[in-house]
């Protein structure tokens, strides 16, 4: 596999018509292994983050082994790519077709759910199977993280007691599991979340042996510094280790955004500048979901062919992005702050885009055309490299001689 040394050499040795996705498995397989060395438990990949399957080889070689599935299709995906991964299906609301595939023809063994119709689901589907790991999702605050994940899943406390003692019954093993909702701000939300299992446990008098925290660690992005890791990880620790579960408990965590936010950025070309916005060759339908939807900023950086210094010299502007399909939607608001001169041809790299990007693409309006290259330099932002460092204005030009 050819490695560029970074985006400007693939801009330079390709000139891109198209989107180009860049790699980078030296930053995922670092935040793997910050994981897995310092998560006080079990962490599982959110394969739905990003499955793309290089990148999940790279965090199995990082040394996380299990894997925290949605779909039936992304079991296979897992199954086929990673043949000893332990799986565990952690969608609540899942089809019985899919819960019967997937004990019986893929190995899983641990599911979640929040309602007895589900619980009931899949003792049918597992045909009554006595060696299930079976985590309650309770539902917690989102109050401290920027996307919520409140509303869709989880059972409240008045149920959960019902659900819990029931689901005891069937599992071999219990636990109770729950997602503070994405790129958490602040460590205090798991301390939270955990006071509620806390009351769960005990309301319902059952024996617990997992703790799962879900996802939610956050990465770094312009307007978005959270607290070290450690922070959270310290705090988790501190008030897991109060919870009355079961002597032989595992406490378990399912980053997504954590782990690959750093491993893509993409470049982009500008087809038309119109004042202060660009009209670029990804958006909505694309890796920008994030960008349009959510109104997310990610870092910026020209990189520009010929006259750089004049680039580099130029103020920087706050600029509005538009993307390649015909709708008025596909419209990033950002502040994307470039130099002052940008203009139609050239290229701009668009980092962070690991988590919830790359993985979003569609083939809307026929853009889905993208290549792939792996880059060796480091990502535009990083919690891994000891800089917690953000792009200043003045670092968003790049030459490229
Ligand atoms: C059940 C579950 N676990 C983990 C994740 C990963 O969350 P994050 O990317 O915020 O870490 C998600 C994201 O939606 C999820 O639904």
């Amino acid at each position: 596999m050819h490695i560029h040394p970074d985006a400007r050499a693939v801009v330079r040795a390709t000139a891109p018509d198209q989107p180009a996705i860049l790699n980078r498995p030296h930053a995922a397989a670092r935040a793997a292994r910050f994981f897995v060395e310092k998560f006080p438990g079990k962490s599982l990949y959110a394969v739905k983050a990003n499955p793309s399957p290089d990148l999940l080889r790279v965090l199995w070689d990082a040394g996380v082994t299990h894997y925290d599935v949605a779909s039936i299709t992304e079991v296979k995906l897992v199954r086929a790519t990673l043949p000893d991964a332990t799986l565990c299906f952690m969608h609540p609301v899942k089809a019985p077709r899919a819960i019967a595939e997937a004990y019986h023809a893929y190995g899983v063994r641990t599911f979640s759910l929040d309602s007895l119709d589900e619980l009931e689901k899949i003792r049918v589907a597992t045909d009554g199977a006595t060696d299930l790991t079976l985590c309650v999702r309770l539902r917690v605050s989102s109050e401290h993280s920027e996307l919520s994940l409140a509303s869709k899943f989880g059972c409240d406390l008045v149920d959960a007691r019902e659900l819990l003692q029931q689901s005891r019954q069937l599992a071999d093993c219990l636990g109770v599991c729950f997602h503070v909702g994405s790129q958490a701000m602040s460590p205090h939300a798991y301390v939270l979340a955990l006071e509620k299992a806390r009351a769960a446990i005990v309301d319902a008098a059952v024996t617990v042996d997992i703790i799962d925290v879900g996802g939610g660690f956050p990465s770094v992005y312009p307007g978005m510094e959270p607290p070290p890791l450690e922070d959270y990880f310290a705090l988790i620790d501190r008030t897991y280790e109060s919870l009355p579960v079961s002597y032989s408990a595992e406490l378990w965590c399912e980053p997504g955004r954590a782990l690959c936010a750093e491993y893509n950025s993409i470049i982009v070309r500008v087809e038309k500048r119109r004042e202060n916005e660009l009209f670029i060759n990804d958006g909505a339908y694309g890796a920008l979901f994030d960008a349009a939807h959510v109104g997310w900023r990610f870092p910026v950086r020209l990189l520009r062919e010929g006259d750089n210094d004049a680039a580099g010299d130029a103020e920087a502007v706050d600029f509005a992005f538009y993307g390649p399909t015909c709708d008025d939607m596909d419209y990033m608001q950002g502040p994307f702050p470039l130099p002052a001169d940008v203009r139609a041809g050239d290229y701009i790299e668009i980092g962070m885009l690991g988590a919830y990007g790359a993985a979003m693409k569609t083939a809307f309006n026929g853009f889905e055309a993208v290549e792939t290259y792996t880059v060796s330099d480091e990502p535009m932002a990083s919690q891994y490299n000891g800089s917690r460092r953000h792009l200043r204005t003045g670092d968003n030009v790049v030459s490229l001689r």
